[in-house]
């Protein structure tokens, strides 16, 4: 299997935007924008909050978009104040979420181990989990991007079987990159995203590196997108600003086509 037999996965991650009418807004938008394009080339997946979920599954509903949680927890429930569970997602009718995100890392106490653990509720409740691992600048700065991006990888990745590995996309996104406007450059993120590929086909094999979906995020725009995904082992995006404006989304899911 190569890039083109895997299909191109483009995921919007809305952060900390958007009231539940404006989500359902905004999903209506993207859906009239894209109502005469194709667009069966990719996924198209958006990432919102938690309260926006439920009018975000009602919204898309006549159409391809999935909907995603933007986190989860680990356990099945209990005493954790302010905490999601992956069955509360499964609940409102969630297909995919976000796990591991730089934002998580940084302002949250994310480790690789509690990714890890979230990683594995999720999928054990049935959610399909876009996994973020990247570098800081500092990191890119003393050439160890590989290292850091590997182990994040291997640690997030623990005891999840081949089987389950189907239900996971891994997104690229160097933190440095990250709302920033300073997007990797193509052979960049090309050389990360290949790096992670190896990763997959030293902890598994070959053929499921050659069908694991890599996305690459971090300032991916209606500009640069094509130009990102026209690389060999970038088969998506996770588009953070850029995924908040009807017409620059729908032009990233066209230059997804290809
Ligand atoms: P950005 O965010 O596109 O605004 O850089 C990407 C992300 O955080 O997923």
């Amino acid at each position: 299997m190569n890039k083109a037999t895997r299909k191109a996965v483009i995921a919007g991650n809305w952060k900390m935007n958007k009231t539940p009418a404006e989500a359902t807004a905004l999903i209506n938008d993207i859906k009239a924008t894209i109502a005469d394009k194709k667009t069966d080339g990719c996924d198209i997946i958006v990432g919102v909050p938690f309260v926006d979920l439920a009018a975000a599954v009602e919204a898309v509903k006549d159409s391809a978009i999935k909907v995603a949680a933007q986190n989860v927890h680990w356990a099945e429930k209990g005493a954790f104040t302010g905490e999601i569970s992956a069955e509360m997602l499964k609940a409102v009718g969630v297909e995919y979420v976000i796990i591991g995100h730089s934002e998580r890392r940084q302002y949250f106490g994310e480790t690789n181990e509690t990714v890890n653990q979230r990683v594995k509720a999720a999928l054990a409740a049935g959610l399909k989990v876009i996994l973020c691992v990247g570098e800081l600048k500092d990191e890119r700065l003393l050439g160890i991007t590989e290292e850091i991006v590997a182990m994040q990888t291997k640690v997030a990745l623990n005891e999840i079987s081949a089987e389950d590995m189907k239900n996971i996309i891994i997104a690229y996104e160097p933190v440095w990159a990250i709302g920033t406007g300073l997007t990797a450059t193509p052979a960049q993120a090309e050389e990360v995203c290949a790096a992670i590929r190896k990763v997959i086909a030293a902890l598994y094999d070959c053929t499921l590196a050659e069908a694991t979906t890599i996305q690459y995020g971090g300032s991916m725009n209606a500009g640069n997108a094509a130009e990102l995904l026209s690389m060999k082992n970038i088969d998506g995006g996770l588009i953070g600003g850029a995924s908040l404006k009807a017409p620059d989304f729908a032009t990233i899911i066209e230059a997804a086509q290809a």
